[in-house]
């Protein structure tokens, strides 16, 4: 079947921004609902901006099944790209019960509404941290799961259940993409990574030292069994990543029922050659220190992208030079993110 019409859940955050932007880009109609408990309205108005388009823009809350079957009955949606969900690690694991209702619950009640639809489309937002601790490298769809933290566990459970409900009801088609490490922003500025508190991740922490909001990075740990012992990481692009969701979504026209891919690059880039890259580049200092490991982290970890590039046809192309550049502009014209915005 031909999509057309995508409800882009979650659309106002960090990837459902960017997402929005490609969407658009290729051609398809969106309509962007978040309940902002992550991310503000002024991002929809920058992708508005960029695009030149109107986007319709629901407040609503996908764990209110009345808001979402109403919404449902309103327009006439033919896939969603679900991206609503909560992210924070540590914060999943000091407020599980948080994480499973928002995480499960938004799931659920959005596949309930679509499934009284002709349409059963879905793109759903999975993480690498499905993977747990494997070292075995490159990670491919097929390593083996588990899940280390209370929202490594949602991210299982729901691609778990999405599989029962293909295997229930054949006639969905679900695109399961497990993201690595997203970072960068789009090359205008105008939107980007715009962490509620302290930033857990390290482009973010990174870009607010370099902005002066931070004192110094620390490193945690350089004593990894890596080329100059910080951890490695797959970074990817935002905008590369958006891409593979319109690949994906193009996929999904062909129906091929329920399938997992990873969104990476394949190339691992450890800490410092992050950090002395976003030096380089963009010509400022970010001061540092080494302190221990962080519990719960990896050695390295990237992925294999040969199923990607073989089945969705898609590859990441944007470099590591390429992230630092874009989280800078992104950062330095918006020092304090979206919250100074005007409009
Ligand atoms: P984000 O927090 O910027 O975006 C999520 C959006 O969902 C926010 O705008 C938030 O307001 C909205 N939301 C949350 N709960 C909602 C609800 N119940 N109803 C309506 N809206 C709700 O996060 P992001 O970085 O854009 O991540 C998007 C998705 O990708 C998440 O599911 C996340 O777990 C997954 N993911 C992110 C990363 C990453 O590093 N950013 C990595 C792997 C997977
Ligand atoms: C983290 C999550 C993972 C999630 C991913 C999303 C953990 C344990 N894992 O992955 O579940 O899917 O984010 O992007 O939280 N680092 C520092 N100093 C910092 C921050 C990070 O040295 O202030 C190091 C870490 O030790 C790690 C690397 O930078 O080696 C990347 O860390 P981070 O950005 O948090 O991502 P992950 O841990 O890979």
């Amino acid at each position: 079947m031909r999509i057309k019409k995508v409800l882009v859940s979650g659309g106002a955050g960090y990837i459902g921004t960017h997402t929005c932007i490609e969407l658009i880009d290729a051609g398809y109609d969106i309509i962007c609902a978040d309940n902002f408990s992550n991310s503000s309205p002024v991002a929809m108005k920058r992708v508005e901006q960029i695009t030149g388009a109107r986007i319709p823009v629901h407040r609503m809350d996908f764990c209110k099944l009345d808001e979402v079957e109403a919404l449902f009955r309103e327009e006439a949606i033919d896939a969603a790209i679900h991206f609503a969900g909560y992210k924070a690690v540590g914060e999943s694991v000091a407020k599980p019960l948080m994480y499973y209702e928002n995480n499960l619950l938004s799931l659920i009640n959005l596949c309930k509404a679509m499934g009284r639809n002709t349409a059963r489309n879905i793109v759903f937002s999975s993480s690498a941290t499905v993977y747990g601790l494997s070292d075995r490298l490159p990670l491919t769809e097929e390593t083996p799961t588990e899940a280390y933290s209370s929202y490594g566990r949602t991210k299982l459970y729901i691609e778990e259940i999405l599989k029962d409900l293909h295997a229930a009801e054949p006639g969905w088609n679900m695109s399961v993409l497990r993201y690595f490490n997203p970072v960068g922003a789009h090359p205008s500025g105008l939107i980007g990574e715009d962490p509620a508190d302290i930033p857990n991740n390290l482009m973010p922490y990174i870009a607010q030292v370099a902005v002066g909001r931070l004192e110094k990075l620390r490193i945690f740990g350089d004593d990894y069994d890596t080329p100059d012992g910080t951890g490695v990481r797959d970074f990817i692009h935002v905008v590369d990543l958006a891409r593979g969701h319109v690949a994906a979504l193009r996929k999904l026209e062909e129906e091929p029922g329920y399938t997992v891919h990873n969104l990476g690059t394949g190339k691992g880039c450890s800490v410092l050659e992050l950090v002395h890259a976003f030096e380089r580049v963009n010509n400022v200092p970010i001061p540092y220190e080494i302190t221990a490991r962080r519990p719960g982290d990896v050695a390295a970890n990237y992925a294999s992208t040969d199923k990607a590039r073989r089945e969705l046809g898609w590859e990441a192309t944007h470099t590591i030079d390429d992230m630092v550049r874009d989280t800078w502009n992104w950062q330095s014209k918006n020092p304090n993110g979206y919250r100074d915005a005007t409009e």
